[in-house]
């Protein structure tokens, strides 16, 4: 596994807040090769898991995810911040690294015992990726595990993951 692309990963300073170091993802997604190399990589671990939807998180899980999904020959669904949704939803409540939000999923998006694979870029407190584990348990669909790009393990976000399933990341910082 190729993780070459990670050079193209952009350091912003007190983004979106000041102390905060922003991983910035943006210069991997528009070098068609960092793109690719970044997708194979996040895909790898999943090849033979039988993954049948990914479910990414706005934002820049639907992006990763997407893509991912296309590597993997599964489908794509969306778990989305507030009001996003057309149809109906069911919500779940997070706290993240700065702030917090609400995140919801089509309650008709996975049949029961579905295979998901929940995707995000980064992984920091845990509260989203855990938000929308419970968003995918609810539709009582099967969890394979969860992959990031980035994990920032100084916040320990992995402690809150508590599936049996894996949680994998590409990039650890
Ligand atoms: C960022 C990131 C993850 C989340 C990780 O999303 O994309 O989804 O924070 O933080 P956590 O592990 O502490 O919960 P953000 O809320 O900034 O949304 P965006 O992708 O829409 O910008």
């Amino acid at each position: 596994m190729t993780t070459a692309f990670s050079r193209l990963i952009r350091d912003v300073p007190d983004f979106p807040r000041p102390g905060i170091l922003f991983k910035d993802i943006t210069p991997v997604l528009a070098d068609a090769s960092g793109f690719a190399e970044a997708i194979s990589a996040m895909a790898e671990p999943w090849r033979h898991a039988g993954v049948e939807r990914v479910a990414g998180i706005e934002a820049r899980g639907f992006i990763l995810g997407a893509a991912l999904a296309r590597e993997l020959d599964a489908g794509f669904v969306p778990i989305r911040k507030p009001g996003k949704l057309p149809a109906e939803t069911f919500a779940a409540d997070y706290g993240l690294e700065y702030g917090s939000d609400r995140l919801e999923i089509h309650t008709d998006a996975f049949q029961p015992g579905s295979r998901v694979l929940v995707v995000d870029d980064v992984l920091a407190t845990g509260g989203t990726l855990v938000a929308a584990l419970g968003l995918v348990e609810r539709l009582q669909a099967q969890v394979v595990g969860a992959a990031v790009l980035i994990e920032l393990t100084a916040l320990q976000g992995r402690a809150r993951w508590t599936a049996a399933a894996p949680l994998r990341a590409t990039l650890r910082y």
